[in-house]
């Protein structure tokens, strides 16, 4: 009923790295080009842990936009936006909460996780517990059938499901919902109308998810319905409510853990990183000064590339010809370190060059980027507006 869309969203971090690029955003500039996907800076979930910092979240976030457009997000294609310019995502947090239970959020594993982890800040505060809440409200206000992330974060996309299904089971009742649902079944004409009732029966009796899936798209066809009937002849489908919110479905990004330059995987936090726009020369000295194989203390010593924190990135960037190259060189003590990590350099920089190209646009004229984001925050608020209106009549809210 409602149409596919993509929605993620990531916390300002500053300049991202290749961690982000490989973890996250090439798989959303692929994703951009395949369905209609809302990517927005998470602006207030940063506050949920850094609210005594605010200072860096402005920069960050705008840090982050450019660096989204660099790596090849398209803002004709995707809607960019910031979490807190779109005020009713606060709103459908705040209406969402009166009806999740409490056990719910601290069953979650991320909040014991990451209250033991930043165990140097205060985390017993509300806006914590409901952080996954406030990510519910990101996705379920725009009704997305999709949504991009790493495994940490699928526990929060599973509560959201069960907060969409609770929310449709509390508030889709209507009265007369049957009647009106069967009312709007007669509006599909004789022959469709009885198709969809025995395909609703073989799903509902039988368990057929066949019959439901083209039960749904017939529906999608069908082109004399209204909204609200269209809305109605879902949820009889699936039950005797109507479907208010949608229950979406995650989408996995293959965890690709990038090594940073001490070998460990790669994080800001550990100073181990290499940012999208990271320059030439500091690429370059990066690789350079990494550690290597620590048998390898001269020259004509042979190394072991498996204990070398290089060969990970090595095997991520090179072709098959350039490791056995490596592999040899330095089992052989036929190359130097300096003389195998050159290779890596010159593949990260390609990496990295048509990114930086990108970037400069931005970088030197920041209204363009201003002027995205305002497009883009306009188009996500008349989407969560019209969410908005079916969750306040919902609710009991529209009156005036
Ligand atoms: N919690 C996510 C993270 O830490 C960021 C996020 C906030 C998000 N809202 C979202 C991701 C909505 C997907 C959808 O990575
Ligand atoms: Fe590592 Fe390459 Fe040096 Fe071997 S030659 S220790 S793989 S950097």
């Amino acid at each position: 009923m409602y149409p596919d869309r993509v929605v993620s969203g990531m916390r300002p971090t500053g300049a991202l790295h290749l961690g982000h690029y490989h973890g996250a955003l090439k798989n959303w500039v692929k994703m951009q080009a395949e369905v209609p996907c809302l990517f927005f800076v998470a602006d207030w979930h940063a506050l949920t842990t850094h609210y005594d910092d605010p200072s860096v979240i402005e920069n960050s976030t705008w840090d982050m936009l450019v660096d989204w457009l660099a790596a090849g997000i398209d803002p004709s294609q995707a809607t960019l936006f910031i979490q807190s310019k779109v005020p009713e995502h606060a709103e459908l947090h705040l209406l969402l909460s009166m009806a999740t239970p409490l056990g719910w959020l601290e069953r979650v594993p991320t909040y014991k996780d990451q209250m033991e982890k930043l165990a140097d800040r205060d985390l017993a505060t509300y806006g914590f517990l409901g952080y996954p809440l406030l990510q519910a409200a990101d996705v379920l206000i725009y009704r997305a059938s999709m949504v991009p992330v790493g495994d940490d974060q699928v526990p929060h996309i599973e509560m959201m499901r069960e907060i969409a299904r609770r929310f449709n089971h509390i508030y889709g009742k209507e009265k007369g919902f049957e009647e009106k649902a069967l009312d709007a079944v007669k509006k599909l004409g004789t022959k469709r109308a009885r198709l969809y009732l025995e395909l609703r029966t073989a799903y509902q009796e039988q368990g057929k998810d066949e019959a439901l899936e083209q039960a749904k798209a017939m529906l999608d066809d069908a082109q004399n319905l209204s909204n609200i009937d269209r809305e109605r002849l879902f949820g009889y489908l699936e039950g005797s409510r109507k479907l208010i919110l949608v229950e979406p479905q995650v989408r996995l990004t293959e965890s690709s853990r990038v090594p940073g330059i001490d070998g460990q995987k790669m994080s800001k936090s550990y100073g181990n990183a290499i940012a999208l726009r990271e320059d030439r020369e500091s690429l370059t000295k990066k690789i350079r000064t990494m550690p290597t194989d620590p048998a390898r203390v001269r020259r004509t010593d042979a190394g072991d590339p498996a204990r070398c924190p290089v060969w990970p990135l090595h095997k991520m960037y090179s072709d098959d010809a350039t490791l056995q190259w490596a592999q040899k060189g330095c089992t052989t003590a036929g190359i130097g370190c300096l003389e195998c990590k050159q290779p890596l350099i010159d593949a990260i920089a390609r990496e990295l060059e048509p990114m930086q190209e990108r970037a400069q646009p931005y970088l030197d004229d920041p209204s363009l980027v201003r002027a995205i984001v305002a497009d883009g925050c306009d188009r996500a608020r008349k989407l969560a507006q019209e969410t908005m209106r079916d969750v306040r009549e919902a609710m009991g809210l529209s009156y005036s």
